[in-house]
């Protein structure tokens, strides 16, 4: 079958190769999927320039979230029939219930999705909406079930009348906002491109802030909010942004630590947070069971995940280019 691979110790693009592997077969409780669609997530790029938490220790296929139909199955699977529709949970194996040890992750250390075939367990395998093309599916392991986990899940749930602030336009943030206005929330979204912010609002956000023009964007948020402020954050930039965080919630909110795009390391305030109550609810994408009840919201209310730009699999490596340029809203596919 034909895959790429991310060489050891890579650190640009030039280890991103293509490759040719035997075809898997499906051991016990294991599920053979054909690849249709797969998306890029931050994480993929870091891990190609060599930034990642976890280095790349052999040739390794890359990317965490793929979607697809059952090929085969495996003596004893119970879940899936071939033909089923579905999509490969970002951890191997956390199913059910809070954290409670660190799993391994499909594109590092576990192979990807970036292949005609990968061989999952059937516990670390979904069936994807109905609703949802392949290429729409794709952009869910990841990005979907952080933002769901974020939001519905870990600590307090949104509800409908709660504001929801998402930073950036990126596969977390745009998801976030996606599902806090289907849950009857409304959606306030920053990006550094009043284009970007123009299409946000064009899929739901209700205003848009701009953190570039407005560094100061927690008092534009507490404006736009009569001084209420949010009470939930999708905190996708980190310890750079945290302390504007802290001073956009109002009492009881919530900020949901995600990522670090705003830097790893800085001074910061967490007074605002205690004075109103408030709490830091940090994310590690999430289980089996949270990919399933996201799922169910998004069939139930016809929710589109946003893609923004498709590649075919020959291209693989300038789909990574598109997600370094950063020029787009919601995510990048690739079609395998
Ligand atoms: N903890 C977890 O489980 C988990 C899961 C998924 C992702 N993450 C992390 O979450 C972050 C986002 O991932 P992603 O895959 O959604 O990334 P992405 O699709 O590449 O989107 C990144 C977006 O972040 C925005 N951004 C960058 N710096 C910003 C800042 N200072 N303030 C506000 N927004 C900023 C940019 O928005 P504009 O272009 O609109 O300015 C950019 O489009 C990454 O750090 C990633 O590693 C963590």
């Amino acid at each position: 079958m034909k895959v790429y691979e991310v060489q050891k110790g890579c650190t640009s693009l030039d280890g991103l190769v293509r490759a040719e592997r035997p075809e898997p077969q499906p051991g016990p409780r294991e599920v053979l999927i054909r690849v249709r669609a797969t998306s890029l997530n931050y994480r993929d790029h870091m891990i190609v320039h060599g930034h990642y938490f976890t280095p790349v220790s052999r040739p390794t296929i890359p990317l965490s979230d793929g979607a697809g139909e059952v090929a085969a199955v495996g003596p004893g699977v119970t879940r899936f029939r071939k033909g089923d529709r579905v999509a490969g949970a970002f951890f191997q194996i956390w199913f059910d219930g809070p954290p409670s040890a660190r799993h391994p992750a499909l594109g590092v250390p576990l192979d990807g999705a970036l292949a005609e075939y990968m061989v999952l367990h059937e516990d670390g395998v979904v069936v994807i909406p109905a609703s949802l093309s392949f290429e729409e599916a794709a952009t869910l392991p990841c990005a979907g079930v952080t933002a769901w986990n974020a939001l519905m899940v870990s600590g307090t749930s949104v509800k409908p009348g709660d504001i929801v602030l998402c930073l950036g336009t990126g596969g977390v943030s745009m998801l976030g906002m996606q599902f806090a206005v289907a849950a009857g929330a409304r959606a306030i979204v920053t990006s550094s491109s009043d284009e970007k912010l123009k299409k946000a609002c064009s899929l739901g956000a209700s205003d848009g802030v701009n953190y570039k023009r407005t560094p100061d964007w927690e008092k534009e948020v507490l404006r736009l909010t009569g001084g209420r402020g949010v009470q939930h954050i999708i905190e996708i930039g980190g310890a750079g942004t945290l302390s504007r965080s802290f001073e956009s919630i109002g009492f009881g909110g919530k900020v949901a630590l995600i990522g670090f795009l705003a830097g790893q390391a800085a001074d910061i305030n967490p007074i605002p947070l205690m004075m109103k109550g408030g709490s830091l609810q940090g994310i590690g994408v999430g289980s089996t069971a949270m990919f399933e009840a996201m799922n169910r919201a998004i069939e139930v209310n016809r929710i589109k995940p946003i893609v923004a730009k498709v590649f075919p699999f020959e291209k693989a490596a300038d789909a990574f280019r598109c997600l370094a340029a950063g020029d787009f809203v919601g995510k990048v596919v690739i079609t395998v």
